[in-house]
């Protein structure tokens, strides 16, 4: 019986069914990764999102929300602060001021990049802790330079109902307080999410 088949069947075939069996085994067997299907996840339908919220950053004051952490030697002798690197705890609220509802903090540091303007390289997450976005993040990773009207930085991603986030986060400098170093910031943030 297997005589005859080899007969008609060329021994390539056989070499070639063998590798296939192989490379579809080790797929299945010997694997981390695996396909599935974005519902298995409950990812359904894509959808769109506009946050608005003031950011509130204070270095001063008798409660300051940022930290100087590290700068360099120049630091000082820079006008744009070049290497100074601040450690932020900033509380995020749905309007300007600081006792209006409390919607999240951005955590993370910001840290001046730029030697001819102050523009400042942003790592950051926005934690909320309001309504279903309660335990949600959004990571923020930008240029900022705080002297242009509107500045723009990327979302590059997300967890909770933010998972595979992506979009971008604009940012207007609503009102400064110079003599407790603060700045409230008011945030546009447009995100692709599940
Ligand atoms: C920069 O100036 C501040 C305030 O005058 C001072 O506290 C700090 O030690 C200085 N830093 C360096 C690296 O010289
Ligand atoms: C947010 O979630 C935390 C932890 O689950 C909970 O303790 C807190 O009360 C929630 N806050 C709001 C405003 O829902």
């Amino acid at each position: 019986m297997a005589g005859s088949l080899e007969k008609l069947l060329p021994s390539s075939f056989y070499f070639s069914f063998f590798l296939f069996v192989c490379v579809v085994g080790a797929a299945k067997t010997n694997g981390f990764s695996r396909d599935i299907t974005p519902t298995k996840i409950g990812l359904r339908r894509e959808r769109l999102s506009h946050l608005h919220f003031y950011f509130h950053d204070s270095l001063g004051g008798p409660n300051p929300s940022a930290v100087i952490v590290a700068e360099a030697p120049a630091t000082n002798a820079s006008k744009t602060l070049f290497g100074a690197v601040v450690m932020m705890d900033d509380p995020l609220t749905a309007g300007p001021e600081l006792n209006s509802k409390t919607v999240g903090r951005a955590q993370g540091i910001f840290a001046s990049a730029s030697q001819s303007e102050v523009g400042y390289l942003m790592v950051l997450t926005f934690g909320f802790s309001h309504g279903k976005y309660n335990g949600s993040t959004l990571s923020v990773l930008g240029r900022n330079t705080i002297m242009s009207e509107v500045r723009e930085m990327p979302i590059v991603g997300g967890s909770g109902l933010f998972r595979f986030a992506r979009g971008y986060a604009q940012a207007h400098t609503h009102s400064l307080n110079f003599k407790e170093r603060a700045a409230v910031v008011e945030y546009n943030v447009y995100v692709f999410h599940y």
